[in-house]
């Protein structure tokens, strides 16, 4: 079967679906994104999804490309088209297609939106064998990583140098020696005092949906926590940390630059909220909500 996409208005198989190569997209990174996960044929927090996507098109100055129910109904057709169950759908919306010149076209032109399908993980049973290895990495990028932009080479440099490493994510450092975010993942620990933390939200990381899902859970079950950033030195002695993220959900981060976290075993803290979030997408949980 033939995968399927949505560019600017038709359904097309992949070999068929181009955009034009004065889409500023590919010229200038001039766009915006999102992942969106899908489980057992539904997409998971699409409100959080569509919420911030509509954020990212405000503050980059890129108009709609159609209303928010519309845009629904193109993210589970193009699922359905695929015969994605599990997996994800991912969107980008760009400036549109004009000759190349930094300013925004004058006269607009309409922006541009792809959407494409692909099958992937289900949420697993438990989080043994779903934890992951870490590099940590200089943080590279703008000074506004709460905008969801396709611009992504640092991200893409910084995964790869993970992958040549063995490993699967890569722990950002700004200058000043504070863990902003993974390249594609948000980053929580539960540090040497035992308190779970994550870093405040802030122009230096993406507002991530499985982060603010995870959050109102915590809430929902009166689990304590911090909104506090962290150091490297904190997050290397710390007893336990994970990512969270649409593709990652809540995934352990057992070892960094080669040594372990904590004793290198699935924390309790990190199993727990991993059942909980499960639960929240509909998974097999011995925490599911009655
Ligand atoms: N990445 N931080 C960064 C830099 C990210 O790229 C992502 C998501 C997140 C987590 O956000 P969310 O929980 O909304 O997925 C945090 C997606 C999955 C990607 O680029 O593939």
């Amino acid at each position: 079967m033939s995968r399927i996409a949505y560019v600017n208005g038709r359904y097309l198989p992949h070999r068929e679906a181009a955009v034009s190569i004065e889409d500023r997209g590919y010229q200038f990174a001039d766009g915006v994104y999102e992942v969106i996960p899908v489980l057992a044929g539904r997409l998971i927090d699409e409100g959080l999804h569509l919420d911030r996507l509509a954020r990212s098109l405000a503050e980059v100055r890129i108009a709609s490309p159609m209303s928010r129910a519309a845009l629904g109904a193109v993210l589970r057709e193009v699922a359905w088209r695929n015969r994605v169950r599990d997996g994800m759908v991912y969107l980008q919306v760009t400036r549109g297609v004009a000759r190349r010149e930094h300013p925004f076209p004058a006269p607009r032109v309409p922006p541009a939106l792809v959407v494409t399908a692909r099958r992937g993980a289900r949420v697993p049973d438990a989080p043994d064998g779903w934890g992951i290895a870490a590099i940590t990495w200089p943080d590279e990028r703008w000074a506004r990583c709460d905008i969801k932009t396709i611009g992504l080479l640092p991200n893409v440099l910084a995964r790869q140098a993970a992958r040549e490493q063995g490993a699967y994510e890569a722990v950002l450092v700004d200058g000043a020696g504070n863990v902003t975010e993974g390249a594609a993942a948000n980053i929580w620990i539960v540090d040497d005092a035992g308190v779970l933390r994550t870093r405040a939200l802030d122009p230096a990381i993406l507002p991530g949906c499985t982060r603010a899902a995870l959050i109102g859970l915590l809430q929902k079950e009166d689990i304590g926590f911090e909104e506090r950033g962290f150091s490297l030195a904190e997050l290397r002695a710390a007893r336990e940390a994970f990512l969270t993220s649409a593709t990652s959900f809540v995934r352990p981060v057992l070892r960094l630059d080669g040594a372990p976290i904590g004793d290198g075993e699935v924390g309790p803290v990190t199993r727990r909220l991993f059942a909980l979030f499960a639960a929240h997408v509909g998974g097999k949980s011995n925490h599911a909500d009655p």
